[in-house]
C-alpha cells in the first residue's frame, strides 16, 4: 500500500494530467461518504447528498421494457462498432422529435450523441476553452452556483470561471438569484458559456427574456452557448423551465437521459449548429469511439413511440413537484423559526437549496455536524468557484436531494433542523428548544412527521 502511494506520488504527469487528476468538488466528497459508510448496514445513514434520480416504478418499467425490446430486436448492432455521431436510428429519431415537437429545422449534422452529458461538456471545454491561437480562453458559468460537475472540466489551472448571481430576498423564506448579464459581458476571455437551466443545485430555470440576453452575449463574445438541459424540457421536466430550448446558431443544447431514470447506461446528446457539433464528433471518435449502441436502441424507441413523453408527464414531473411541496413543508416544519434560513425560490429541480444568512453558519462545519447525526447533505460550496470568502454566502449554502425515499427525507429534514439548532450560538437559540447531543442518529427513531 505505502509502496504504491509513493510510486504514485512519483508520477510524471503532464500540465493535462495534473489539472485532470484532481478530484474536483463533490467528487471529493463522495469519497469521504464512501469512507464513512464502508462496512455499516443499509440504513444507518441517510444520503441526502446524491445525484441520482429516483426510483419511480413507471420509469423503470419503461426502461425495463425498452431495454428488452433493445437486445431482442438491436443485438447484432452491439456486436459492431457504430458512427461516432451516434446510432442512426437515433440520432434520426431525435430529429424527428425535434422537428415535430419544437419545429426545428434540424438535421442529422446538427446533432451528436455521446455517453452522457457531462462528457459533452467537457469535450465541448477542451475544444472552446483553455490556450489557443488565440490566447488563453475561459469557460464561463454565467449564473453560479451551478453544477459541480463543470468545475473539472477545464485542462488549465483557472480555466473555468464563475459569475456570481446576485442574491434577492424574497418573502416567505425564499430568495433567488439574478443574472449579472453586465458581468457576464465583461468576460472577454470568454471560449464559451456553459449553464445548466433547470440548474444544480437550485432548480432556477432561465426566463425567455434571461436566455435571449445570453445569447446576446455568447453572439458578442463570438462563442457559444451551451445550455445543459439535464433537468428540463422536453426531459425529463423536473421542474418548470420557462424558456424553451432554442435552435439558434451560438446555442448548443445538451439533453440527457440520466435524471429520466437511466444514469447507467451514459447516454446524452447535444443538437446545435453544425460548426460546433462536428468538432465533438471528431473528439468522440478520437476518443471513446461512441456512446453504448444498446442504450441508444432503448432511447430510440422510447423517442419514436412516445412513452418516454408519456412517462415523463405522468409519472416524473408529478413526483418531482409533490416532493418539492414535503420538502417545503418539513423544512417550514423542522428548522429553527430564529434563524435565517431561506430556501431558493421554487422553480422545480431535483433539489432544495438552502441558505442560512448567518455569519456564524458554515456549509462545511455543518456537514460535518450532520454527519455525526448519520445524514449527508452536500456543503454549498461546492457548487461556486473559486476558493470561499470565510463567512461569504458560498459558505452558507446547502443542498439537499429530493431523490431519496419520502421517508429519508422526513427523517433527514428532522435532523437538518436539530443540527441547525444546535448549531447556532446560545443567543439566538429559543428557551426550552430541545437541543438534541450529536453523535445519535435521529432517523432511527421515531420519526416526525
Ligand atoms: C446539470 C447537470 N448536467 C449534467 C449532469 C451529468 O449528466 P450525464 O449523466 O448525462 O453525464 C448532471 C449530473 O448530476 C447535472 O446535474
Amino acid at each position: 500500500m505505502t509502496h504504491s502511494v509513493e510510486r504514485a506520488s512519483r508520477v510524471r504527469l503532464s500540465y493535462a494530467g495534473d489539472q485532470l487528476s484532481r478530484m474536483s468538488g463533490l467528487r471529493a466528497l463522495m469519497e469521504d461518504i464512501a469512507a464513512s459508510t464502508a462496512g455499516d448496514r443499509d440504513g444507518e445513514w441517510l444520503n441526502l447528498s446524491i445525484g441520482s434520480p429516483a426510483p419511480i416504478p413507471a420509469v423503470a418499467e419503461m426502461w425495463r421494457e425498452l431495454t428488452r425490446r433493445a437486445h431482442a430486436e438491436s443485438f447484432a448492432d452491439a456486436g459492431q462498432y457504430g458512427p461516432s455521431r451516434g446510432s442512426p436510428a437515433l440520432v434520426s429519431a431525435i430529429a424527428d422529435y425535434f422537428r415535430e415537437h419544437f419545429g426545428w429545422r434540424v438535421g442529422t449534422e446538427n446533432i451528436v450523441v455521446a455517453p452522457g452529458t457531462q462528457l459533452l461538456c467537457f469535450i465541448a471545454a477542451t475544444l472552446y476553452a483553455g490556450p489557443g491561437r488565440a490566447g488563453p480562453r475561459t469557460v464561463v458559468l454565467p449564473m453560479t452556483p451551478d453544477y459541480t460537475g463543470y468545475q473539472g472540466m477545464c485542462m488549465v489551472p483557472d480555466g473555468v470561471a464563475g459569475v456570481a448571481s446576485p442574491v434577492i430576498g424574497e418573502p416567505g423564506r425564499r430568495f433567488r438569484y439574478a443574472l449579472d448579464l453586465a458581468a457576464v459581458a465583461r468576460h472577454r476571455d470568454a471560449g464559451m458559456l456553459l449553464l445548466s437551466s433547470p440548474g444544480n443545485p437550485t432548480g432556477r430555470a432561465v426566463t425567455p427574456a434571461e436566455q435571449d440576453d445570453l445569447i446576446r452575449a455568447a453572439q458578442r463574445l463570438d462563442v457559444p452557448l451551451f445550455i445543459d438541459h439535464a433537468y428540463g424540457q422536453p426531459f425529463p421536466r423536473i421542474g418548470p423551465a420557462p424558456a424553451p430550448p432554442a435552435f439558434h446558431p451560438s446555442v448548443v443544447n445538451c439533453f440527457s437521459l440520466s435524471k429520466l431514470g437511466l444514469p447507467g447506461e451514459r447516454i446524452g446528446f447535444a443538437i446545435g449548429p453544425e460548426r460546433f457539433i462536428t468538432p465533438i464528433v471528431s473528439c468522440l471518435s478520437n476518443s471513446v469511439l461512441h456512446a453504448p449502441r444498446l442504450a441508444q436502441a432503448a432511447v430510440a424507441a422510447g423517442l419514436r413511440s412516445g412513452v418516454i413523453d408519456h412517462v415523463v408527464a405522468t409519472a416524473v414531473a408529478p413526483f418531482y413537484h409533490q416532493r418539492r411541496q414535503l420538502a417545503e413543508r418539513l423544512l417550514a416544519r423542522s428548522l429553527p423559526s430564529d434563524v435565517d434560513w431561506r430556501l431558493h425560490a421554487n422553480e422545480g429541480g431535483m433539489f432544495a437549496w438552502v441558505w442560512v444568512s448567518a455569519d456564524w453558519f458554515d456549509d462545511l462545519s455543518f456537514y460535518e455536524r450532520l454527519k455525526e447525526r448519520h445524514v449527508f447533505i452536500a456543503p454549498g460550496r461546492s457548487f461556486f468557484t473559486g476558493s470561499p470568502r470565510p463567512g461569504g454566502h458560498a459558505t452558507q449554502c446547502f443542498r439537499i436531494t429530493l431523490s431519496v425515499s419520502e421517508q429519508a427525507l422526513v427523517d433527514g429534514i428532522h435532523s437538518i433542523g436539530l443540527a441547525l439548532s444546535a448549531a447556532r450560538p446560545a443567543q439566538t437559540a429559543s428557551p426550552g428548544e430541545s437541543r438534541q447531543p450529536p453523535g445519535r442518529p435521529e432517523h432511527r427513531k421515531e420519526p416526525s412527521r
